[in-house]
């Protein structure tokens, strides 16, 4: 029989960074949408990767003195490796460096150019000249380069232009009438109402300011812009754009791209626009899942707050942490990751529940039968609502998932896991066995626990896949396919059980979360130390002797009209008043800088910031991420003291 493609896809990763439990987050759920559908016999592609171009990671590669590709072939190995500890199951993996990907992203951008979609134009913006860079007046910090801190000038350079425009009516129509192209609801109206009513821009598609990218073919100067190649992997990783088109041909267009919220502009306005410019059909739907936040809100380096996979899979194992990822975190809004609730509800749900259903029936089991499973020849009324909910439960897991909502379909399998631990209660096999009359009513309630549990391994091995391996090694099942749950019978009287380890042992909750803290604290050091900026060029002291560094004490502040960041300072620097504009109004309200004493480079030369003039600069010192800012406090020197 022919079975159903189903094509699942991650976005591909960013290789700049170590990945957090909110990258994991993603190809998780990814993970269990394809197992699931393999498991309910669809021809299953799971498609992820990584993305691995654009100025950022050639910035990296030169501040480390190694290649892009040096660099990024480091950070995929340790990607991949993510996921086979995370128990990711792709069925390819893409990297935007695969000469078939470069090959195909520089045809799309050819065709566009020749059938007029993208054309040449100059591009106005800032530009940082030591930088090479463009920026646009948004990305600018306090008015001046936000990499390197200097003054910017108005420049314009050339290059590729998509036209978005032409497209924007039909996608708008397309998604009116496709109600279900974007998930959740609330997402579609965000991008109907922000960005496409309003009026689309054209897009600049490609870059001369560096040279990590994929080059135009037909003018080498210009490397295409990163989201047009990241975008088209979904088509190239199945051969669109090369010779063997087979998979293309099966699977797209795509069944999910499953994404977070944060890139779903990407992928519901830019990425259907170029696919309608190809004339290829888009993908049937695009799910933007929620933010993974924990305690103090969004993960950060500084904040010491990141959560990191690897230590928590080492620590409690692969499954707790991919079940509290589908279980807790509601799919499409967001949700917290807090380490007390993520031991809670290791020891309810899967040790007490799922563990001791396992481990009770395995030992009376053993205990009564001599490890043999007894057949199910005395039956009785109570049995029927547990076999009911058993031959129900499949059938509300699978509409469950058809929704994509993963914590519904684990919640339908717990319940059918707590009605079983509820029928030991109810049955008390303990008392039965006493009576040696009871023996067969006995070993009828003992099959129809282990038969309940073998209808939860199955449904579970989607989401944890590890534990429904040893539960089938425990039960010694023998049928483990999605068909066997429409019969209460899977399971032969006469086969021998094997008792194993406990699946998940108890946690002491306050013991491991002092391990877990202690842990915390030790990942912040490192990572302070690895993240350690490079010391810049030795300086001589006669080159420090040029910069004069005065005390000054602020006389006046007010904000710089129309500048959300910038301040507008007078300070004395005993004998002499100067203007400053200092980017600093997100960590200070201007009286609370009234009367303090700074430290100014005074000899700094005089620029015009937003059409103020500042003359000189304030030192403070700030995190990486903009997180914090301090201005340096020089105590109460006299005004105008040379800072040494
Ligand atoms: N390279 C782009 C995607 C291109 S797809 C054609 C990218 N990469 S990423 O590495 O920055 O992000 C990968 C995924 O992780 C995205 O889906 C992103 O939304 C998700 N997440 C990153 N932080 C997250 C949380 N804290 N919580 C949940 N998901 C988050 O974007």
């Amino acid at each position: 029989m022919c079975k159903k493609p189903y094509y699942i896809t991650t976005p591909i990763y960013y290789p700049s960074a170590n990945l957090h439990i909110g990258n994991t987050y993603t190809t998780v759920a990814a993970d269990a949408l394809a197992r699931f559908k393999r498991l309910t016999g669809y021809d299953v592609m799971f498609l992820t990767g990584t993305d691995e171009h654009g100025q950022k990671i050639q910035r990296i590669a030169e501040e480390k003195g190694v290649t892009p590709k040096e660099y990024v072939d480091e950070i995929v190995a340790g990607i991949k490796s993510l996921w086979e500890l995370m128990d990711i199951s792709y069925d390819k993996f893409i990297r935007t460096t695969d000469d078939y990907h470069i090959k195909a992203v520089q045809d799309i951008f050819k065709k566009l150019y020749d059938q007029g979609d993208i054309y040449k134009d100059s591009y106005e913006g800032w530009y940082c000249t030591p930088c090479e860079s463009f920026w646009t007046e948004t990305q600018l910090v306090d008015g001046k380069c936000p990499d390197c801190g200097r003054p910017v000038e108005k420049a314009k350079e050339e290059a590729y232009f998509f036209k978005m425009s032409k497209y924007a009516d039909r996608l708008i129509q397309y998604i009116e009438e496709h109600p279900e192209f974007i998930q959740p609801e609330s997402r579609k109206n965000e991008m109907l109402n922000n960005f496409l009513r309003p009026g689309l821009q054209d897009l600049c598609v490609s870059r001369t300011s560096f040279n990590w990218g994929i080059p135009v073919t037909f003018d080498t100067d210009h490397v295409i812009y990163v989201w047009i190649d990241a975008l088209s992997n979904y088509i190239t990783a199945l051969g669109y754009g090369n010779e063997d088109t087979t998979l293309y041909e099966k699977f797209w267009p795509a069944d999910v791209h499953l994404i977070g919220k944060d890139i779903l502009r990407f992928h519901t306005i830019y990425w259907p626009i170029m696919l309608m410019a190809l004339d290829l059909p888009l993908p049937k739907q695009v799910f933007g899942h929620g933010w993974l936040l924990v305690d103090g809100g969004k993960m950060s380096k500084s904040k010491g707050n990141v959560v990191d996979p690897v230590a928590l899979v080492n620590s409690f194992g692969v499954d707790p942490v991919r079940y509290y990822l589908l279980k807790e975190i509601p799919f499409g809004s967001d949700g917290l990751f807090n380490n007390e609730i993520f031991i809670k509800k290791i020891n309810s749900d899967l040790a007490n529940d799922l563990g001791n259903l396992l481990s009770r029936t395995i030992t009376m089991i053993e205990k009564y039968f001599d490890c043999v499973v007894p057949a199910p020849t005395a039956k009785e009324a109570i049995d029927d609502e547990l076999i009911r909910l058993a031959l129900d439960t499949p059938g509300k897991v699978e509409a469950a998932i058809d929704e994509l909502k993963i914590p519904e379909a684990l919640e339908a399998i717990w319940n059918l896991i707590g009605r079983a631990n509820k029928y030991i209660d109810e049955t008390t096999p303990w008392i039965l066995a006493k009576d040696e009359a009871k023996k067969e009513r006995l070993g009828t309630v003992l099959y129809n626990l282990i038969e309940s549990l073998r209808f939860a391994s199955v449904m579970i091995s989607a989401f944890l896949p590890t534990t429904s391996t040893k539960i089938n090694e425990q039960i010694n099942a023998e049928v483990t396919t999605w068909n066997s749950l429409s019969a209460f019978d899977g399971t032969s009287a006469g086969n021998k059980v094997n008792k194993g380890a406990v699946i998940f042992p108890r946690i002491d909750v306050d013991a491991k979360l002092a391990e877990l803290e202690a842990l915390r604290e030790a990942q912040l050091k490192a990572t302070k130390k690895t993240e350690m900026k490079p010391i810049k060029e030795e300086i001589t002291i006669e080159d420090f002797e040029k910069i004069d560094l005065r005390v000054a004490k602020v006389i006046a502040c007010e904000p710089v009209k129309g500048a959300k960041k910038l301040l507008k300072l007078k300070v004395d620097l005993g004998g002499e008043e100067r203007q400053v504009i200092s980017g600093i109004s997100q960590y200070y309200k201007p009286e609370e800088l009234v009367g303090k004493n700074i430290v100014l480079v005074a000899n700094l030369k005089p620029v015009k910031l937003r059409g103020e003039l500042s003359q000189g600069m304030i030192l403070a010192a700030a995190t990486d991420d903009d997180g914090k800012l301090f201005v340096v406090d020089p105590g109460d020197l006299e005004t105008g003291s040379i800072v040494r």
